[in-house]
């Protein structure tokens, strides 16, 4: 495990909605430079970048034109070396977002591909024998280019997917892994990695990791080999270069493929929808923080648990407060509810990361689309720093605004919930200090849980010398704590209010509780 990974607490910036500080309607480098000392002082020691290299931006930088250049909107390369030096010079560390799976159609790889003349690049791409010939059970396009062929997509119709090969070849057309394309596919891909790793950045967040080997089987075995080959390969001269991966499933991701990192994402039905983001058009919220609820942690901890199990010893399972992906935490939450997710969130296990936004419960906005955003474009839009111009985002005409700023009196933004202090906010900066200064939070491999059933809403679960105990509804309940041995707890932490009576703990609505059994503040 790299060593800073141990104590890591990622803030993850969307770069175009962040700060403007060029007045050009746009999020760019030196702007997150400009909030350096912000994101450390909220208790954030690492960031996790969204692609930020040239593009036409059809899926918001995810459509890759050129790996190795920066997009000009954000500034040059000197400003982006510039951003990683003052992270570093701050004790921090930063991720960038790598997209290995697909480029964009715009990309000179694609350009070469598509040319009916064979060329070096005539592989890099997954193309079948002839124009009529379908990619039968893929995502594909033909009748677009001179090459007699139809290409395979890994997401939108803008991005062809990149020939790692298949697991299992059938047709004439589909290469083995081992074949000299798709190690050319992987060797470009290291190049990549090492370019910026050279520049300074720390490592990468890895984009659909598991989309890479086409025809794979469950566990991914075909993509986790070629990973295993892409890392140890970037490895053998960035020893400690970080990487999480957008996967879903830290087993391959951590287990097999090399990973130190993975996500539990929002999947519906899944064990981390439930927690937040349970919810659909007809008005149903079952989510288990929303204080009328009726889910028990148990929907979560039974998926959870056994993929926690599976890696712990190995690498992190990170718990995310949203993405760039996600419907907002604020659009189904009240403060109080915010504020006993994160808490949860920030104390369990792997290096938690929180959306930039969600820290002051910025709300989702109905919009329309935005460079492929759809549904997501609501959770893209500026941060809102304070009440001036475009809330303190940027000085343009707000028709210029990459997004537009959310309007009305009451908005959240970081000044005027700096002056309240019972805000998100200063929760957020309080709760992380506490998980920055506990050994036992730091120790990824410890979590037990102490009561979790079906049967009551409230929960607990010790990490060291550290025992949390959280009641989401709305009612007061009792924590049985008999079977636990007998020491003196004291409180650490309190939303609401956690009280030892006897052998149990009664839990106010809506409260969380961190106590302690021994002085280990680190
Ligand atoms: C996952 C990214 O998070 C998302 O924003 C993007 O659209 C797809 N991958 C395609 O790269």
């Amino acid at each position: 495990m790299v060593e800073w990974l141990k104590n890591a607490i990622f803030y993850e910036i969307y770069p175009q909605s962040f700060l403007d500080s060029d007045g050009d309607g746009i999020g760019d480098f030196n702007g997150m430079i400009e909030k350096l000392d912000y994101i450390k002082g909220l208790g954030c020691n690492a960031i996790w970048m969204n692609p930020c290299y040239d593009s036409p931006f059809k899926d918001a930088g995810y459509d890759v034109r050129d790996y190795l250049k920066v997009a000009e909107r954000y500034g040059t390369e000197e400003d982006l070396c510039r951003l990683f030096e003052e992270v570093h010079a701050r004790d921090m560390h930063i991720l960038l977002d790598l997209v290995p799976g697909h480029t964009s159609e715009e990309h000179p790889w694609f350009i070469q591909s598509s040319k009916r003349e064979s060329n070096e690049y005539s592989g890099r791409y997954i193309w079948t024998d002839s124009w009529f010939q379908r990619a039968e059970g893929f995502p594909y396009i033909a009748g677009e280019c001179e090459r007699n062929g139809a290409y395979i997509l890994n997401y939108f119709k803008c991005q062809p997917a990149l020939n790692y090969g298949f697991l299992e070849p059938k047709e004439s057309w589909q290469k083995p892994i081992d074949h000299p394309d798709c190690a050319a596919t992987r060797a470009a891909m290291k190049d990549i990695m090492c370019y910026w790793l050279a520049k300074g950045c720390d490592g990468f967040r890895v984009d659909m990791a598991d989309s890479l080997v086409k025809n794979d089987d469950e566990e991914k075995s075909g993509t986790c080999r070629v990973w295993r080959d892409i890392i140890s390969g970037v490895q053998e001269q960035y020893p400690d270069v970080a990487l999480v991966s957008e996967w879903n499933n830290p087993a391959s991701a951590i287990g097999m493929a090399g990973f130190q990192m993975d996500f539990f994402l929002d999947w519906f039905g899944n064990g981390y929808n439930f927690l937040m983001r349970d919810y659909d058009d007809s008005g149903r919220d079952d989510s288990f923080f929303k204080k009328d609820s009726k889910r028990s942690i148990l929907d979560f901890l039974d998926e959870y648990l056994p993929k926690y199990e599976a890696v712990k010893d190995k690498g992190l399972y990170c718990l995310i407060t949203g993405n760039h992906d996600m419907i907002r935490a604020a659009y189904n939450l009240e403060e109080r509810e915010l504020k006993l997710a994160y808490a949860f969130l920030f104390t369990m296990p792997g290096a938690p990361f929180l959306y930039y936004g969600d820290e002051i419960g910025m709300h989702y906005q109905h919009l329309p689309c935005k460079e492929g955003g759809y549904t997501r474009t609501g959770s893209r839009t500026p941060m809102q720093w304070d009440n001036g111009i475009n809330c303190g985002f940027s000085a343009a005409d707000s028709k210029m605004l990459y997004l537009p700023v959310e309007q009305g009196e009451n908005i959240p933004t970081v000044a005027g919930q700096e002056e309240r202090a019972d805000s998100l906010l200063h929760m957020v900066r309080d709760i992380l200090a506490i998980r920055r200064n506990h050994a036992a939070f730091q120790d990824h491999a410890n979590l037990e849980i102490v009561c979790a059933s079906g049967k009551q809403r409230s929960f607990a679960y010790q990490r060291g010398s550290l025992l949390m105990m959280c009641n989401p509804s709305g009612q007061e309940e009792e924590i049985d704590l008999s079977g636990m041995a007998k020491k003196t707890w004291n409180k650490l932490y309190e939303i609401g209010t956690g009280t030892w009576r006897e052998d149990a703990c009664v839990l106010g609505e809506q409260s969380f509780v961190i106590f302690s059994c021994e002085p280990d503040c680190i």
